[in-house]
């Protein structure tokens, strides 16, 4: 199978970058190898992640560049000089530039903390919570070159709970986010997802059985004839 050179691009905590590791780590991504992590914050504990974990760490943040695209531009030129396959985007708070995404075309990931194409951008487990919805989730998807717009790779439904804050239905998210970012990565290692138009279609799985994380439906109350 072919080998993948991975780059993460995170902006803070990078608690999905290390779920990444992990899965990396315990062997359930075989085949992948994380190349580089690039902050555009020098003071994010992902960086901390990658120095732990033998990961090369770099910083670029935009005020280096004299302009946005100069800025993405760099970034894919170190991602092309590592032989990099697939771009992760683990908690990286900005809109990415068309430079890099056309460098990478459906071969960058982003993971989201709502159902898409519901609350995008920031806080969408807050938006979740303001609007009143039953069920949120996450989303992991390819990135094209709106805001969270790109086809979805795998959701995960989550509920919200009466009583939940937005501290208390993000943590629960984000347990699935741990679950579903590094599936996604593995269904490309696999060479098993296909973009076709908005669609993603998962090779080898019986329909309805991939790309979905879900509580089972309960019995059906009053079943029909
Ligand atoms: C995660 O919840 C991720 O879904 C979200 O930021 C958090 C990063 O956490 N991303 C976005 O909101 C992107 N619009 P982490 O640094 O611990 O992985």
């Amino acid at each position: 199978m072919t080998r993948h050179n991975l780059a993460v691009l995170a902006s803070g905590r990078g608690s999905n970058f290390q779920a990444i590791i992990d899965a990396v780590a315990n062997g359930y991504l075989p085949h992948v190898t994380i190349r580089v992590l690039v902050t555009d914050n020098p003071g994010a504990y992902a960086l901390d992640r990658a120095r732990q974990h033998g990961i090369e760490p770099m910083v670029l943040t935009p005020r280096q560049f004299s302009s946005r695209s100069e800025y993405y531009n760099a970034i894919a030129d170190e991602f092309r000089k590592r032989d990099v396959s697939l771009v992760v985007l683990a908690g990286f708070m900005r809109i990415v530039g068309k430079e890099l995404i056309q460098a990478f075309p459906n071969r960058i990931m982003n993971i989201h903390p709502a159902l898409l194409p519901s609350f995008p951008g920031l806080h969408g487990q807050k938006q979740a919570l303001d609007y009143g919805v039953r069920v949120s989730g996450c989303t992991v998807h390819f990135v094209d070159e709106g805001m969270d717009t790109g086809p979805v790779i795998i959701q995960a439904a989550v509920p919200v709970l009466d009583d939940d804050t937005e501290e208390t239905l993000s943590s629960r998210i984000l347990t699935y986010e741990h679950q579903i970012y590094p599936e996604a990565i593995r269904l490309f290692a696999e060479g098993r997802l296909e973009v076709s138009g908005r669609r993603v279609i998962i090779k080898g799985a019986a329909a309805g059985e991939a790309g979905l994380i879900a509580p089972p439906l309960p019995a059906d109350p009053f079943p029909r004839q």
